[in-house]
């Protein structure tokens, strides 16, 4: 017991420097107003891009699909066999991102954990961007491969350290695709070109992109017209697909690989039955509409414009994740605090997520916010800028 007591010691440090994460309650479904421990609020920070979390038509495929399927998957797939649901979704998947191949995860996180440590161990080396995402950082960890940083999104650092290492059996070029808390695009011809010099792999988490770049939602290597140029892409299902999920995309050898090499899913059962029918269900209203994807690039410049227009450092974003730059943890969380008491669910964003000094709100965007919902945040974020002196 006593060895536990750095726990207290931890916890009273972190509510001290403004970094405790304070998890609220969602009382009710996802949407652009949702009831947040017994208020409702304008929900300003998930990431439900398109509406899809409280879709009818992804409800009722998951509804179908619990009485078909029952509710659980009973063990592993290599264990105890996959639905057929699953393999529809992985072929939907590869029809909709152009490849040959997907293969499906419990998670975004999983697959990244899946992935890299299977394509690279200890006589490699990883060259991954210093904003990579933490699921990315972790699987390149447990890989046991030697990892280089270079400079967020600058390809001229990159080619100085791949240069440097041509001793390596295989080199492996990792980057988020949209930067999650920056909401800048990875220069992925750039990259591509380096890895093509130097013969190396390349590996790109489109997490934030998919549902949101290119086509109707297919992701950063539609939206840079790079098919078959990379040879392995991450997707969550989490986000703008607004269920729960991962998988990598890519070659036929590379999904046959994962599947016998990819631990997470050798040794974890895979998401419902019903969590997949909704998943598809998802890819399927992409695939015959590029509507949603438009609203939500028009709200999210519609936002963007209006709060840089009253003075808020939004960064350099390039798409409808929204910093909105406060700098000081506990000043970001008071921010948060305050918009909570005013009526918009906001979070505030501090270390590790992002570096220590460069604390955020970060605001997200979505399809399912109305112009009057924007422009009614707007007036807040300045009233409340304001009074906490964030904004002059
Ligand atoms: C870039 C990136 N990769 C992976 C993930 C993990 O996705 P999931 O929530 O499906 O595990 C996230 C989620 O925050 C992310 O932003």
């Amino acid at each position: 017991m006593s060895s536990l007591n750095f726990i207290h010691e931890e916890l009273e440090k972190l509510k001290e420097d403004g970094l405790f994460i304070s998890i609220r309650t969602i009382e009710g479904p996802q949407g652009a107003w949702i009831n947040v421990d017994g208020k409702k609020v304008l929900n300003l920070c998930s990431n439900n891009y398109l509406g899809f979390a409280n879709n009818e038509k992804l409800k009722s495929a998951s509804k179908k699909a619990i009485d078909a399927y029952g509710v659980g998957p009973a063990a592993v797939r290599t264990i105890s066999g996959t639905t057929t649901v699953h393999c529809d979704l992985e072929r939907k998947l590869a029809q909709f991102k152009g490849v040959e191949s997907t293969i499906s995860f419990q998670s975004g996180f999983c697959a990244n954990l899946a992935v890299v440590p299977a394509i690279v161990g200890k006589k490699d080396v990883i060259f991954s961007d210093e904003l990579n995402h933490a699921s990315i950082i972790d699987g390149c960890r447990l890989s046991g491969a030697k990892i280089i940083r270079y400079e967020h999104c600058n390809p001229r650092d990159l080619r100085g350290k791949i240069s440097y290492e041509g001793n390596a059996e295989r080199r492996l070029i990792i980057t988020d695709g949209v930067f999650s808390m920056e909401g800048d695009i990875a220069p992925l011809p750039e990259i591509v070109k380096i890895a093509d010099e130097f013969d190396a792999i390349t590996m790109v988490d489109d997490a934030h992109g998919e549902g949101v770049l290119g086509k109707g939602g297919r992701g950063i290597v539609d939206y840079f017209n790079l098919h078959g140029r990379v040879d392995i892409e991450v997707g969550t299902l989490s986000k703008a697909f607004g269920v729960v999920g991962g998988y990598v995309a890519g070659s036929k050898n590379l999904t046959d690989y994962l599947a016998q090499k990819g631990r997470p899913f050798l040794f974890s059962s895979a998401v419902t039955s019903s969590d997949v029918a909704a998943c598809i269900a998802a890819v399927e209203i992409l695939m015959e509409s590029e509507t949603q994807v438009k609203k939500l690039w028009s709200n999210a410049a519609l936002f963007q414009e209006r709060i840089k227009k009253i003075g808020f450092d939004i960064g350099k974003t390039q798409t409808p994740i929204t910093p909105i730059m406060v700098g000081d943890a506990r000043l970001a969380k008071e921010f948060s605090r305050k918009l909570y008491e005013d009526g918009i669910f906001i979070q505030s964003i501090g270390y590790p997520t992002v570096p220590v000094g460069k604390a955020r709100l970060r605001a997200m965007l979505s399809a399912a916010h109305s112009e009057d919902d924007i422009l009614w945040a707007v007036e807040y974020l300045k009233k409340t800028g304001k009074a906490l002196k964030i904004l002059n």
